[in-house]
C-alpha cells in the first residue's frame, strides 16, 4: 500500500511550540511527516538553516515517523521529489487564511496533483508567530512557553549582549538603575 507521506514546509526561524503543535497533530494522520525548511538566501535569518535543522531535529526525534529535511525552490517539486501527496500548512486565525489560500491555489495551479491540508495549532499559540517570538527575545522579552526550552536557550545565545530574556536578566528598571550607579561612578 501506497504510504501518505506529508511535507510540512516552512522558515521555522525559530521554531515554535506552535510549530510543534502541528507536527504532533500531522504525525498523528500521515504515516511520513517531512518538515521541510526552506533554504533561503535572500533572507537574513537569526537562525542559519543548519542550526534550524538541529533543533527540529532534536525536537521531534521521538516521532518515528516524522523527519527533517532543508529544500530550495518550488514547494511543490520538493514535495514531488520526496514522494509526498500533501502539503500541511497551519491556519492561526482568519489573517493566515488569504496568504495561505493564495499559496494551496498557486501550488494545486503548479501541481494539481498535490492536496494543501490545513490544520489548526492549540488555540493558545494562535496569536503565536516566529517573527514575533524572535522580535520579543531580540528586546528582551520573555518567551518562555511560546518556544521549547531548546529554542529559548538558543535564543539567549543570539542576543544582543545588551538584552537578555526577561527572567536571566534584572528587571529593565534595574538595568538602567545599575547603568545610572556605573555612570555616577565614572563621573
Ligand atoms: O514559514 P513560512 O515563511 O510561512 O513558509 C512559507 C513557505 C516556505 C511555505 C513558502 O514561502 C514557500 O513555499 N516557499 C518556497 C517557494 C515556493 O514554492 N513559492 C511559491 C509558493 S505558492
Amino acid at each position: 500500500m501506497n504510504k501518505n507521506i506529508a511535507i510540512y514546509p516552512g522558515s521555522f526561524d525559530p521554531p515554535t511550540n506552535g510549530h510543534l503543535d502541528l507536527i504532533e497533530r500531522g504525525s498523528k494522520i500521515f504515516d511520513e511527516l517531512v518538515v521541510a525548511i526552506l533554504r533561503n538566501p535572500d533572507k537574513d535569518p537569526l537562525f542559519n538553516v543548519s542550526e534550524r535543522a538541529a533543533m527540529l531535529e532534536a525536537l521531534t526525534g521521538h516521532y518515528s515517523n516524522v523527519r527533517v529535511d532543508t529544500f530550495d525552490g518550488l514547494t511543490v517539486d520538493y514535495a514531488v521529489r520526496v514522494g509526498a501527496s500533501s502539503v500541511l500548512r497551519g491556519i492561526r486565525a482568519l489573517s493566515d487564511y488569504e496568504y495561505e489560500l493564495q499559496m494551496a491555489l498557486m501550488n494545486r495551479k503548479l501541481r494539481p496533483e498535490l492536496e494543501t491540508v490545513f490544520m489548526m495549532p492549540a488555540e493558545k499559540y494562535s496569536y503565536l508567530s516566529s517573527r514575533l517570538v524572535r522580535e520579543v527575545a531580540q528586546l528582551g522579552g520573555s518567551v518562555k512557553g511560546l518556544v521549547p526550552e531548546l529554542v529559548e536557550q538558543n535564543l539567549r545565545g543570539k542576543l544582543d549582549p545588551a538584552y537578555k530574556l526577561a527572567e536571566f536578566a534584572p528587571a529593565r528598571e534595574e538595568r538602567s538603575e545599575t547603568r545610572k550607579s556605573r555612570a555616577r561612578k565614572k563621573a
